[in-house]
């Protein structure tokens, strides 16, 4: 008996070292960890429970039956995060350079069913070559399995994806179909083909930092939505934003205890607007003092900054923030911000989450470059996302909420359950000086009619009260009750309900 127990242990010994000690340092030495060191610290400790340890592929082309490694290149299982149940399954790179194999496929599509069937968030954690090239069409069609069950599982579960070493083909186009991908700086990389493919193809020399780094996807590209300094504080920062997230579709938020009052006042949000309405501030300001305990996680941080998406708590439960940024391009909408913050908000639906909008908008940015890359049609997404919503919508105007965009940012027209304004709000077509140089071009050249038109404008647009006499803004509040205000509002729409015409799915511009 003991031999039979020896031997499983054994056999659990060898499924652990991966490709070997030699490998496993290799991978320590270029700063990254290994998939089940990685799992340790991303799971309650203990909580790990692995399937398929001795699962191996069956291919014997090109010599491969003669490197058989028990797991074959992931590693799956399910365990806790702070107590909550979440699936995953984690690349080794020491195996085939975690390259997808048909039966490595299979042991990702079984946490798939599972982490469906029990409802769960499942993570991946990358580091990855794309499909095993040794099996040609059976490991294409292993990863056509995993695609289709990330878009069935869209929506219905959380699916985030951690980018943690070279990633190329099938491992980023499934993360590019989950919820969230993020990387590690210096040591991931996300590409279709890798440099040496695009040199042959394209004659193009380029680096992989270059061609698909951290500092490209959370900046130019946008396919990440954050990047960390290291694995360590990348699989730290997984763990906050799964705190965030619902259990899936059905499950509502999660809710945490917390110390912070729900109608704490902050009487220094009185004097966040310039005296000067041109002069920028930091909407992550006003964002950091209504949430519980100042903790706010944010979504594509450096990625079209004009426009801010994240997750904080109010009263304990989550609510996904949207916030034009003033200290970016005086926070104006384009193609970039308007599809990052469409994406968040349709997964904020998605996901039953409460979206709170902080408006201070000075319109669509105008010109070529935005025509031409279809700003009309990413301006759209934004629009549709905000109409489509039927998750709670609480929307407070701080200033500037002008022209298409005053319409976008959850306005009443498009379902804002709650629309409030601070007395410091501009809701207008536009500014004064581009309005009256329209409306009064007769009299440009005059520069006293000029200014009193201005004066007679900003005077009868440039403050919440015409939107008000109207009703298009419940309330005009002060800035410092800004958090009471949002936790009564929340509180009040828990158990919103809106249902929306049957149909196959809607038509998203994308
Ligand atoms: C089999 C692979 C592999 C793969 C890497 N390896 N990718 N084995 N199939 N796809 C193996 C290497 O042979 C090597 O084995 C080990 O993993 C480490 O790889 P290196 O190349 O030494 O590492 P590095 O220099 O860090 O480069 C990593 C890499 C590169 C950028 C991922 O290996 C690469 O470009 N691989 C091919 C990527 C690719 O084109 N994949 C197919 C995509 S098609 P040894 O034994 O020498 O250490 C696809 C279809 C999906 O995925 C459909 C999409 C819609």
């Amino acid at each position: 008996m003991k031999d039979i127990l020896d031997r499983l242990e054994t056999r659990r010994q060898e499924a652990r070292l991966g490709g070997g000690k030699a490998r496993i340092e290799a991978q320590h030495k270029r700063g990254k960890l290994t998939a089940r060191e990685r799992i340790e610290l991303l799971l309650d400790k203990g909580s790990f429970e692995e399937l398929d340890m001795f699962v191996e592929h069956r291919s014997n082309d090109f010599g491969m039956e003669k490197t058989k490694v028990p797991g074959d290149g992931v590693v799956t299982g399910w365990g806790t995060v702070n107590g909550r149940a979440v699936y995953l399954f984690s690349k080794d790179f020491t195996v085939f350079g975690g390259s997808l194999s048909e039966t490595h496929a299979q042991k990702i599509m079984k946490v798939q069913d599972m982490a469906m069937r029990a409802r769960a968030p499942i993570i991946g954690l990358f580091d990855a070559g794309g499909a095993r090239i040794q099996e040609g069409v059976a490991a294409l069609g292993g990863y056509g399995e995993v695609f289709k069950r990330n878009v069935i599982a869209s929506g219905v579960i959380p699916q985030i994806s951690v980018i943690m070493g070279p990633c190329a083909g099938g491992d980023v186009y499934s993360p590019a179909m989950t919820d969230f991908i993020f990387m590690v700086r210096d040591t991931s990389y996300m590409f279709v083909t890798g440099p040496d493919v695009v040199k042959t193809v394209t004659n193009e020399v380029v680096t992989a930092e270059e061609l698909g780094g951290a500092s490209i996807h959370t900046t130019k590209s946008g396919v990440a939505d954050g990047a960390f300094e290291n694995d360590v504080e990348c699989i730290l920062q997984m763990r906050r934003l799964i705190d965030f997230l619902p259990a899936n579709n059905e499950s509502g938020v999660p809710d945490w205890p917390t110390q912070d009052p729900h109608d704490r006042i902050d009487e220094s949000l009185d004097t966040l607007i310039p005296d000067n309405p041109n002069k920028p501030y930091d909407i992550k300001e006003l964002i950091a003092k209504v949430v519980d305990e100042g903790d706010f996680f944010e979504i594509a941080p450096t990625h079209a900054k004009n426009i801010v998406t994240g997750f904080g708590r109010i009263a304990g439960r989550t609510v996904g923030f949207v916030a034009n940024q003033p200290m970016v391009l005086a926070g104006v909408l384009d193609s970039d911000a308007s599809r990052k913050a469409a994406r968040f908000v349709r997964f904020c639906d998605a996901f039953n989450i409460p979206i709170v909008t902080f408006v201070d908008v000075p319109g669509f940015l105008p010109g070529t470059a935005q025509e031409y890359n279809g700003l009309i049609k990413h301006g759209a997404k934004l629009l549709f996302a905000y109409s489509q919503a039927t998750v709670p919508l609480v929307t407070v105007i701080t200033r500037k909420a002008f022209g298409g965009a005053y319409d976008v940012m959850a306005s009443k027209h498009v379902g804002g359950d709650l629309n409030y304004a601070w007395p410091t709000a501009q809701i207008a077509v536009m500014g004064a000086k581009g309005a009256v140089e329209i409306i009064f071009r007769a009299d440009i050249g005059d520069k006293d009619k000029i200014a009193a038109r201005t004066k007679e404008y900003e005077d009868r647009f440039l403050s919440p009260f015409v939107a008000a006499e109207r009703g298009y803004i419940d309330d005009v509040i002060m800035p410092h009750s800004t958090r009471r205000r949002l936790a009564r509002a929340l509180a009040m729409l828990k158990n919103k309900h809106v249902e929306m015409p049957a149909r196959k799915h809607d038509n998203l511009p994308v």
